[in-house]
């Protein structure tokens, strides 16, 4: 019976969009308008049918691609017509939040707003933070280890997650739901699958790590006229701010400008001629001491010759107006296509003088380039958009090369947080060394020795 027979006639129909229904969705909710492209779209309402569907796939050898809320931008929920797409939007429910211990027990396909939502009233946050939290998926956030905007502070998906259910290639269920901060008893299983971007299991449900929710935001924008600046406020903050550090965004003049200048509806909270701009946000639990503390060290900035200038957030529109700056990046590609996309990590003090190479060995090339830059500079997490005007597979090798290339000597990764997908696998070599890849893949044949989950991805 062919694979499509089989799974609505173990699913009922209603969980099976054959390849025309599937088609009438977008196959991603990142920039590319094209049309999801599959054998069949599966739907399963609970893990026991994410169990049935790959029971089914692995025994017919059947590729699956999983898909949550499809925001990657690597391309790791590309599907090809010979491929099923599984998507765990239907596992949404919010199963649990435990108040004593600070967990929430959620499925794979609920929404990370929705869990933001769900805790407000219950004074708890889950501090993962990304530009696309009204889309994208819990699942997704754990198969991609997402890493965001209070990564300084509160850590990567990988740190945030306390336990997992897995359904394996061949169907079984693994259930390791670990509750507890510290658990030592073997290998914990939970760190093969998140990162793995799909290739090694489905992810169907979580533990999550909470935090209380805080009392006090104190957000500004700071103009600096050097790289050196910008590193020496960092750590000024760091020491000054303490743990309610929670944002340090670096942002280079052209994006600064791009965002605050027609047909970009944001209006610029500085003048635009700086060189550096600082999205600088705290957290606290002590409004009236955390103010203080926080312009204090602003003045302290001001008195050593760090930043140049500064405007602090007074109310909610500005915060929005602030952070819209930062975060609506999908502005660029409203104005500039194609484009490039790059989340490269390396050490702090060298990213100065890396994007000037960048840009210098990019103009060479084409000297009409645009080149943005921006990014999670307390993490060493560097977002690059490349556009010079061509889309070809040559140019992107070329511009990957000239991106990529300085960081092996740096002791840079390709990817800080969007991981590899298809985009970036052709140069995984330049961020891991032979033995590390022979080991991933060794653990890909035996976790799924027929192949089936994510193929190509990653490798
Ligand atoms: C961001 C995405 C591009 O940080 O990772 O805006
Ligand atoms: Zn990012």
């Amino acid at each position: 019976m062919d694979i499509v027979q089989q799974l609505t006639e173990a699913l009922g129909a209603d969980c099976v969009l054959t390849h025309d229904q599937a088609a009438q969705r977008l196959a991603s909710n990142w920039v590319s308008a094209e049309n999801l492209n599959c054998k069949a779209l599966v739907l399963p309402h609970n893990t026991e049918e994410v169990s049935i569907v790959l029971k089914i796939c692995n025994a017919a050898k059947q590729a699956v691609v999983p898909r949550s809320g499809t925001t990657n931008v690597v391309g790791g929920t590309h599907t090809q017509a010979h491929e099923i797409a599984l998507s765990l939007e239907r596992l949404n429910t919010i199963e649990s939040v435990d108040i004593p211990n600070r967990t929430a027990t959620v499925q794979a396909g609920v929404v990370l707003q929705q869990l933001q939502n769900h805790l407000q009233p219950l004074g708890l946050i889950f501090p993962l933070d990304l530009g696309a939290k009204g889309s994208c998926m819990i699942g997704g956030n754990i198969a991609t280890n997402a890493g965001g905007l209070q990564a300084i502070r509160y850590g990567v998906m990988r740190n945030l997650v306390l336990g997992l259910e897995v359904v394996l290639a061949d169907g079984t269920i693994l259930s390791s739901m670990n509750h507890l901060l510290k658990n030592n008893a073997g290998y914990d299983l939970k760190h093969l699958f998140i990162g793995s971007e799909g290739t090694l299991g489905i992810v169907t449900k979580a533990v999550l790590k909470l935090e209380p929710a805080s009392l006090s935001k104190n957000t500004a924008y700071l103009a600096l006229s050097s790289f050196g600046q910008a590193v020496e406020f960092l750590n000024l903050a760091k020491q000054s701010l303490g743990n309610s550090l929670t944002t340090y965004e670096l942002i280079w003049q052209d994006y600064y400008r791009l965002m605050t200048s027609p047909p970009s509806r944001h209006a610029p909270p500085l003048p635009q001629d700086f060189a550096y701009y600082v999205l600088l946000e705290t957290l606290g639990f002590h409004p009236e001491n955390d103010q203080k503390v926080f312009q204090e060290t602003l003045e302290k900035a001001f008195e050593s010759g760090l930043v140049d200038d500064a405007c602090l957030a007074q109310s909610q529109q500005e915060l929005d107006w602030f952070w819209g700056i930062r975060e609506q990046v999908d502005f660029i590609f409203s104005v500039h296509r194609p484009i490039f996309l790059f989340d490269v990590s390396l050490p702090i003090a060298e990213m100065g003088a890396y994007v000037d190479t960048i840009r210098a060995d990019l103009q060479k090339h084409w000297p009409e380039v645009f080149l943005y830059v921006f990014g999670h500079m307390g993490d060493g997490n560097l977002h690059l958009y490349v556009s010079c005007g061509q889309n070809d597979h040559a140019t992107r090798m070329e511009v990957e090369r000239l991106v990529f290339n300085p960081l092996s000597a740096i002791g840079g990764s390709i990817t800080a947080e969007h991981g590899v997908g298809l985009e970036k696998k052709e140069w995984l070599h330049l961020s891991r060394n032979p033995t590390e890849i022979a080991l991933m893949k060794t653990l890909k044949a035996t976790l799924d020795p027929e192949g089936i989950l994510n193929p190509g991805k990653i490798f």
